[in-house]
């Protein structure tokens, strides 16, 4: 590929890890539940919001950088959490790479397919992930873990709802790749030549382990393993949330948050950050498009915790909307994946360029000298476009 295997947008990383990635690889990472109507109003929402822009009186420089849990980041935009197995071999030691070579944040869930000592030594600025999951002694080890590592803050994702079923099929995913599985996924995958030059290089297949679960000694749980055993734990009150967040005792991200009520609670629970998202429509169809919701949650405990926002980001002016109505930074999720899966490391930087290309044309077409000057004022947003959940009108 001569150009490097270079694109200009999101949408072109989407399309080439379509046509790279296996089909069933592909439909996981597209994920989505049930009727689709939380994923698409996601990305769908931040088209309804316009720009007010200015012709004259533009800084000659704008400035990008930020900071999130007390890490210094060059712009606001951070990694979030997924499990990216038999996406690519380096998977998100690749992808930890790239942001630390873009001067940002990752955060690495604990189903990811590295382990988290990895991902630190790629870029320390790096958070973990947890799920409500298991007793809490087994949640213990994998903080006592995380932290020996030298995560630097604490994501917990509480929205998960075990949804299942989507209305354009769900990929059958193996429990593990044997021979017997290997053989019946071969259509899909011979389909797909370069992915699978990918992984014979490293003389390697996707082990759908994770790592991040094993208890010390042990071998990695299976993912289907892992997250039968996550469905069956019992889930957290308030009480376990305010536990969780004085025995991690670091910088502590409450992951999931859309309602005003829960954002209070986040708040009294000590949380430092909450991220509003709904885990990017992978979970309870119907939950309002979070760029919706965000500024009553952001007017509410916008001055007593960092407001950050994940579901739908795609380019740089979705950053700048979420900043203008409230949010310190975004996290991003499928675009990086497709990033990933089209040209690896290279292609999340190329993903992270994006989106800092996109926020300085925007910035610069606003008349603002920073991120830190957004106001609402700069976007347009029509009438009945916000939802406040959880608080009165
Ligand atoms: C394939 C996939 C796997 C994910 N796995 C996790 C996970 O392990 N932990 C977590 O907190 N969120 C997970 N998420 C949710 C993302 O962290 C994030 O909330 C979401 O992708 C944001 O929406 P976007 O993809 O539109 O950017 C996952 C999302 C996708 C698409």
């Amino acid at each position: 590929m001569g150009d490097g295997g270079w694109f200009e947008t999101v949408a072109e990383a989407q399309r080439r890890a379509r046509k790279r990635l296996p089909a069933p690889v592909y439909g996981a990472l597209l994920a989505g539940s049930e009727r689709g109507v939380t994923y698409r109003g996601n990305t769908e929402a931040f088209a309804e919001l316009g720009f007010a822009p200015h012709v004259a009186g533009s800084a000659a420089e704008r400035g990008l950088a930020t900071t999130v849990l007390g890490e210094p980041i060059s712009l606001p935009v951070v990694i979030s959490p997924t499990g990216v197995q038999a996406v690519h071999p380096d998977g998100e030691v690749a992808v930890a790479r790239a942001a630390a070579a873009r001067g940002t944040a990752i955060g690495v869930s604990s189903f990811s397919s590295k382990p988290v000592e990895e991902v630190v030594a790629a870029n320390p600025q790096t958070f973990f992930q947890m799920y409500w999951m298991g007793d809490k002694d087994f949640m213990l080890r994998q903080m006592e873990r995380a932290r020996a590592a030298g995560a630097r803050g604490l994501i917990v994702t509480l929205d998960w709802s075990f949804s299942h079923g989507r209305d354009w099929g769900s990929p059958r995913i193996p429990e593990s790749l044997d021979f017997k599985e290997a053989a019946r996924l071969a259509p899909a995958v011979l389909a797909r030549p370069r992915w699978l030059l990918d992984w014979a290089r490293r003389r390697t297949l996707p082990d759908l382990t994770t790592p991040n679960l094993a208890a010390p000694g042990e071998t990695a749980p299976t993912f289907f393993g892992a997250y039968g055993q996550w469905m069956q734990t019992a889930p957290p009150s308030w009480d376990d949330v305010a536990w969780m967040r004085k025995e991690w005792g670091g910088p502590f991200l409450l992951k999931g948050v859309i309602r005003v009520d829960d954002a209070k609670r986040a708040v009294d629970a000590g949380a430092s950050a909450i991220s509003v998202s709904n885990h990017g429509g992978n979970n309870l169809d119907g939950t309002p498009a979070t760029i919706r919701a965000l500024p009553a949650v952001a007017a509410a405990v916008g001055d007593q915790v960092e407001v950050l926002l994940d579901g739908g980001i795609r380019r740089g002016g979705d950053v700048v909307k979420a900043l203008a109505l409230g949010a310190r930074a975004v996290l991003i999720g499928r675009a990086y994946l497709w990033g990933l899966a089209a040209n690896g490391q290279a292609g999340v930087e190329n993903v992270l360029d994006i989106l800092r290309n996109g926020i300085d044309s925007t910035l610069l077409g606003l008349g603002r000298a920073s991120v830190h000057d957004l106001t609402p004022d700069d976007v347009l947003v029509p009438p009945g476009f916000t939802r406040t959940l959880g608080a009165p009108e």
